[in-house]
């Protein structure tokens, strides 16, 4: 025999190139023991279906988990000569139970179904983890934001001073869309709980094996309806790439803020020594690597996902080998993120900010025109009068020279008729910021709310 899994067509082996171009045990081999499991699985179908007798089902089971024993040990590994990892495992069982009882095993199956299997088992359980990961930056975004209550800070769109915020609900904004990607991870779970084992290579089995049994021993919810769709579709594989690159990309929002509030020009924050790095020509830097590898690394996910989206468009059921470029990008989105989200969570949770910086910061800008506005509005002025007296009251300030909360009573009606005293009252950034009380708003207690309300949806995730 040739040692392959189609020996008895061809004359000859295939070309040293043609080889190394489809071989892919240097990545697929990390699918080793969800293969052993589907065959475990497969196995007991088998024996349901007569095809295999209770000596030589209780010898294949024995067989399979000694393989996988000795793939956990590192006992048994891909050889060169393996081409892919199911290839492999063949090999391997035959070697434990001898070639007539493994090549037994592939009976009623195809690659096709077993890769399609795999897969989603594999992300299944990763991204399980992935979503330990996520929570531990939310849990890092949550315990600052509640160390933090109180502290004002600037709040900007167009990344100019618009209205003073709580520091504390700037950094729950950032925990909001990490949330949101665990129920995107939770929701996909159910979708990849569909098992494909059983479709065989696009038309199903003819061998009288139970789908139902191989998803129900493999804890699949189901099995698939449409073997064709079982064995040629990668959307979930594509949907889990968009949730990796979504994550990417909130992370890199956040680290966008992480990295601007740690300049000398900002000085709202400073890293932990623990996470951050020097430079080996200027003693003073401190510089933000890991929210900069964020930002890097979410390119990188997009890249993955596109790039996966372009080898499925245009081809046509049902399995192409095509399909084998879907694993490098996704086990790679799994691996960055594996490294980076401790990382984000390490840095976010020892960040120190600075109040009083950021206290000092908060009203520039006249970021406090809009209290003047909504000041007029409660005393019954029209808001599109009230927009212009506040208008015309930072027009007032910026010819002086002043800031908003420098106006004095005298000030007032030399700016309008409808300034009154009471304005006053409202031109600090505390005033300003506990007037926004309405659900959701930056007030104290709003936001005090909002991190109790957080961690209640967390506990739930
Ligand atoms: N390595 C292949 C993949 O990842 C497994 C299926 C191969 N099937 C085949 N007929 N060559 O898609």
């Amino acid at each position: 025999s040739t040692g392959r899994l189609w020996g008895g067509r061809f004359e000859g082996g295939p070309s040293d190139a043609m080889f190394a171009l489809s071989k892919s045990t240097q990545f697929d081999w990390r699918l080793a023991l969800h293969d052993i499991a589907g065959s475990r699985a497969h196995a007991k179908a088998l024996t349901a279906a007569g095809l295999l007798d209770a000596d030589q089902a209780a010898a294949m089971d024995q067989g399979l988990a000694e393989l996988a024993r000795r793939v956990e040990s590192g006992e048994f590994v891909a050889a060169e000569s393996d081409e892919d990892v199911h290839g492999a495992l063949e090999r391997g069982l035959k070697e434990i139970v001898g070639d007539d009882l493994g090549g037994r095993i592939r009976a009623g199956r195809s690659r096709n179904d077993q890769i399609a299997t795999l897969i989603r088992s594999y992300l299944r359980e990763e991204i399980r983890l992935i979503a330990q990961d996520v929570d531990a930056v939310i849990e890092a975004l949550a315990g600052q934001a509640e160390a933090n209550l109180g502290a004002v800070m600037p709040g900007r769109t167009h990344l100019q001073s618009a209205q003073p915020i709580l520091l504390s609900h700037h950094l729950l904004a950032h925990a909001w869309p990490l949330v949101r990607d665990i129920e995107r991870l939770r929701d996909l779970d159910r979708r990849l709980s569909v098992s494909p084992y059983g479709s065989a290579a696009l038309a199903g089995t003819s061998l009288g094996l139970s789908p139902e049994l191989v998803a129900g021993e493999l804890g699949f919810a189901s099995s698939v309806p449409n073997s064709l769709d079982g064995t040629a579709a990668r959307d979930l594989i594509a949907e889990a790439a968009y949730v990796l690159a979504q994550i990417g990309v909130d992370l890199s929002r956040l680290s966008e803020d992480v990295i601007l509030w740690c300049t000398a020009e900002f000085g709202f924050a400073t890293l932990s020594d623990a996470w951050s790095t020097g430079s080996s020509i200027m003693p003073q830097k401190k510089n933000p690597d890991v929210a900069e590898l964020a930002r890097g690394k979410a390119g990188r996910l997009i890249g993955n996902l596109t790039g996966l989206l372009a080898t499925l468009k245009g081809l046509p059921l049902a399995y192409n080998r095509d399909l084998q470029e879907d694993k490098e990008p996704i086990f790679d989105g799994i691996d960055q993120l594996h490294v980076l989200l401790p990382a984000v969570a390490g840095m976010v949770a020892t960040l120190t900010f600075h109040h009083d910086r950021m206290a000092e910061v908060a009203p520039r800008g006249f970021s406090l025109a809009t209290d003047i506005a909504d000041h007029l509005v409660r005393e019954g002025v029209p808001f599109a009068v009230a927009h212009e007296v506040a208008g015309e009251s930072v027009r007032y300030c910026e010819e002086r020279d002043i800031t908003l909360q420098d106006l004095t009573a005298e000030d007032l009606p030399r700016i309008s008729e409808h300034l009154d005293p009471g304005v006053l009252d409202v031109l600090t950034v505390d005033g300003s910021v506990a007037s926004r009380d309405g659900r959701g708003g930056t007030a104290p207690v709003r936001v005090a709310e909002q991190a109790v309300e957080l961690r209640a949806v967390q506990a739930r995730l």
